[in-house]
């Protein structure tokens, strides 16, 4: 895990945008450009966790099969991004990831970890399964490209 502040190396970013470029439907925008991804990691309390194909983070060299940024503010920790490479999904990457993520912000004294989905997102089974429940709704966040019109869903999970 990069701790926040810390200058992101850019092999790291690269394969975040490796998966970013394919993890994210076009049809809602949901994706980062590289820019925002640097920004968040070199201006924001914001870290990165990447997993490769075999659950173990990326050798020198290896493309990630997945990532998470995070950002910390004080004792909770949001989950700004969380996505998994289509080519490697169902295989249990995204519940390892997301369990080491919990697990460090849990060490970090976090007591408190939150994210925002789309309404009808099929990551929400994975939350629900980690311990994560609504408990916000931002009526028509997101707009499609087709103009469908879909809420926010905030979920939090406890941390202690
Ligand atoms: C959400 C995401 C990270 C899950 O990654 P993954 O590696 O496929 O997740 P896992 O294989 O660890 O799934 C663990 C469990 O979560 C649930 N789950 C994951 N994806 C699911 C889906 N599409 N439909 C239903 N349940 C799902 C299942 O219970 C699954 O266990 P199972 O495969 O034994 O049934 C991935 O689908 C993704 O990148 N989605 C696009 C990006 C995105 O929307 N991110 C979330 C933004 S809030």
């Amino acid at each position: 895990m990069i701790p926040p502040s810390a200058i992101p190396p850019a092999d790291d970013i690269d394969r975040i945008m490796a998966v970013m470029e394919v993890a994210f439907d076009p049809a809602f925008g949901e994706a980062w450009n590289r820019r925002q991804v640097e920004d968040a990691l070199l201006l924001g309390p914001c870290r990165m966790a990447l997993i490769g194909a075999d659950g173990a983070p990326p050798g020198e060299g290896q493309p990630a099969a997945g990532f998470a940024l995070l950002r910390t503010m004080f004792d909770e920790e949001e989950l700004l991004l969380f996505a998994v490479d289509p080519r490697w999904r169902r295989r249990g990457l995204g519940a390892a990831l997301l369990g080491q993520v919990i697990a460090g912000a849990r060490a970090r004294g976090c007591t408190r970890m939150v994210l925002e989905m789309r309404e009808g997102n099929s990551a929400e089974h994975l939350y629900i399964a980690f311990g994560f429940i609504p408990v916000g709704r931002r009526p028509k966040y997101y707009r499609s490209s087709t103009g469908q019109l879909l809420d926010a869903v905030t979920f939090a999970c406890p941390l202690i």
